[in-house]
């Protein structure tokens, strides 16, 4: 990564092109918020039916107003509390800076400062909001690095921006700010709902009905190609599947913390992280690697408990969904 990468992502978002980059929770395919031409071409690239909001991205909590009408004072007590960083919050949009295409026609806008040097470094240069979907094909696995960027959308984005793997791993915890102090999480993250409530002097209500409350948050969208099912670990027998695929001569893949004991011979890969913020991290490489590998399917047994744990299990639960 060079000044003259960062020069080219600049100059190609004002040419209304599409740039990909870091954050640190998944890599973010970006075009000008306040631009038709380079949401269009957005859309189109991502193949997203148009009614799917995407995340508009600023440089600093300062810049909350330049893309949304804060009605209710929360909003900012959010943006001062948890930005730069893993949260996105739903508030109303500015119509002059934001346009309709970026939110499906919707009166709300999702506005996030990402927590990462190099995107904050373009879009203080840009000086405009960046509407970033996660840069996958839609339908697809978010990319966690530069290169799993390329491989899905290959020369189809002008600049993709190399800033190493993402540290978080899985996508924003989303926010509804609209109705004031009764915020809703409509897709958990990193920024726990233990932290908001702490933020916000009351428990928020977690909405789980995905489709209507957050478009993109339907199941296939975090499911890697290789079939996923997973291991209860509370069952009678919780290795009985396991072991009969492998009995049936399937090339089968386990991702569970390296705590839990694999009752089972004849796995063909184990992947074992040693902490929740491990599995997160290495969470979407793992769906990729077992699609690169051609695993028959991918066994997983989803981490125990609230916080980062609870959003980990929400993606292996919509992976197995699917
Ligand atoms: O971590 C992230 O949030 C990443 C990085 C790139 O910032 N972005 C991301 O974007 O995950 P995407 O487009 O894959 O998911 C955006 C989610 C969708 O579920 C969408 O429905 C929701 O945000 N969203 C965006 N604007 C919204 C709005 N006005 N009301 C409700 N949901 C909204
Ligand atoms: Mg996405």
């Amino acid at each position: 990564m060079t000044t003259d990468d960062l020069a080219a992502a600049v100059a190609a978002l004002r040419r209304d092109e599409l740039v990909a980059f870091p954050t640190e929770t998944v890599y973010g395919l970006g075009a000008r918020a306040s631009s038709p031409a380079a949401l269009r071409r957005l859309y189109a690239v991502k193949g997203r039916p148009v009614d799917h909001p995407v995340i508009v991205h600023v440089s600093s909590a300062d810049r909350l107003d330049s893309v949304a009408v804060i009605e209710h004072e929360v909003a900012y007590r959010l943006a001062a509390a948890f930005w730069p960083g893993s949260l996105t919050l739903v508030v109303a949009r500015r119509i002059d800076a934001v346009d309709a295409l970026a939110t499906g026609g919707r009166p709300t806008v999702g506005v996030r400062v990402p927590a990462h040097e190099l995107a904050l470094e373009l879009l203080a240069q840009v000086d405009d909001g960046i509407a970033a979907p996660s840069a996958n094909r839609f339908g697809r696995v978010s990319p966690t690095t530069a290169a799993a960027v390329r491989a899905d959308l290959g020369d189809d984005v002008a600049v993709v921006l190399d800033g190493g793997p993402c540290g978080v791993g899985i996508e924003s915890t989303i926010v509804d700010c609209t109705r004031g102090d009764d915020i809703r999480v409509l897709r958990l993250g990193a920024v726990t709902v233990d932290a908001l409530a702490e933020v916000v002097g009351r428990m928020p209500t977690i909405v789980d009905n995905g489709s209507v409350a957050a478009p993109g948050t339907l199941p296939s969208h975090y499911a890697p190609r290789t079939p996923v099912a997973l291991v209860g670990v509370d069952a009678i027998d919780p290795w009985h599947d396991v072991e009969a695929a492998v009995t049936a001569g399937a090339r089968i893949g386990v991702l569970a913390l390296a705590t839990v004991a694999v009752a089972v011979t004849g796995v063909t890969v184990r992947w074992s992280p040693e902490s929740i913020d491990d599995y997160a991290r290495d969470l979407y490489s793992t769906f990729r690697a077992a699609d690169t590998l051609g695993l028959d399917r991918l066994f997983v047994v989803a981490p125990l408990g609230g916080g980062l744990a609870a959003a980990v299990r929400d993606r292996v639960e919509r992976a197995a969904a699917r």
